[in-house]
């Protein structure tokens, strides 16, 4: 049962798996990012009713570019139709993206302009889509703010300290994911929110992204309520804390 007393304010989702799920049932990878949609609407409406701040979905990283240029049209097609302003503003949900938006069409840019600008009165839910986005990209362009302010005399570089690196990353307006889920059965990272996961939770599960529903979400928020968080801490240090 989940405690929603205890429920993590943030959760991230690398969606992995649609190209294998499409390909499984002998159909082309792009269905599989079809798919994918359907499972995005699931976990964002039922974030959203839980009561979850914020939810982060890794949609499209610096390295996918590198993909077939059909299957990145197709993903950035499908994004086009699929951000759907009025199902956010029903919903309360304010939409953000982060990620190197020099790198996408004008077209997709205007509609996630769009779609930011329009839905930044809702205080629901805010979902993040990370698109063409990058840990190392988005610290490297940290640093290079940073640099810029202190050129222009207004940080110390002995002042520089782990608030501020925060604080000019381009998604300093969320907290730290307490939960970070990859689906797909792969265990690895692939750049997404290094810094921001340095003390996060991760959950691992074989189901492709396009079958993720609800119950698989509900087992992930589970799963991370069974953990105890120590941060570096003893465990009896934490149970003391948590009897106060
Ligand atoms: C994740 O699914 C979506 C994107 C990376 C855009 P994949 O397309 O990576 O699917 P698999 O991992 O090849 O099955
Ligand atoms: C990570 O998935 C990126 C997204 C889910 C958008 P990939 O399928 O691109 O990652 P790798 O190649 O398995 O590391
Ligand atoms: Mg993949």
């Amino acid at each position: 049962m989940i405690d929603i007393q205890r429920l993590p304010k943030h959760i991230a989702i690398i969606m992995d798996g649609n190209g294998r799920w499409a390909q499984a049932r002998g159909m082309v990878r792009s269905k599989g990012h079809q798919a994918g949609v359907e499972a995005v609407d699931r976990v964002t409406a039922e974030c959203s009713r839980m009561g979850i701040k914020y939810l982060t979905l890794y949609t499209f990283s610096t390295e996918n570019w590198n993909r077939p240029p059909e299957e990145v049209n197709a993903i950035m097609q499908l994004l086009i139709t699929s951000l759907v302003e009025e199902t956010f503003m029903k919903n309360n949900v304010r939409m953000r993206v982060i990620g190197d938006r020099k790198r996408l069409s004008p077209e997709v840019r205007k509609c996630i302009e769009d779609c930011e600008e329009h839905t930044s009165v809702n205080n629901g839910l805010t979902l993040v889509i990370a698109l063409s986005y990058s840990s190392r990209w988005e610290i490297t362009d940290a640093v290079q703010h940073i640099a810029r302010q202190v050129l222009e005399g207004n940080i110390k570089p002995a002042d520089i300290n782990e608030q501020t690196i925060a604080e000019n990353l381009e998604s300093h307006f969320m907290p730290d994911p307490e939960l970070l889920i990859r689906t797909g059965g792969e265990q690895r990272i692939s750049n997404y929110l290094l810094w921001q996961c340095a003390y996060s939770e991760l959950y691992f599960t074989d189901i492709f992204w396009p079958d993720f529903d609800e119950k698989a979400l509900h087992q992930a928020i589970e799963d991370y309520q069974q953990r105890e968080r120590r941060f570096g801490k003893t465990s009896a240090q934490v149970k003391a804390e948590t009897e106060k």
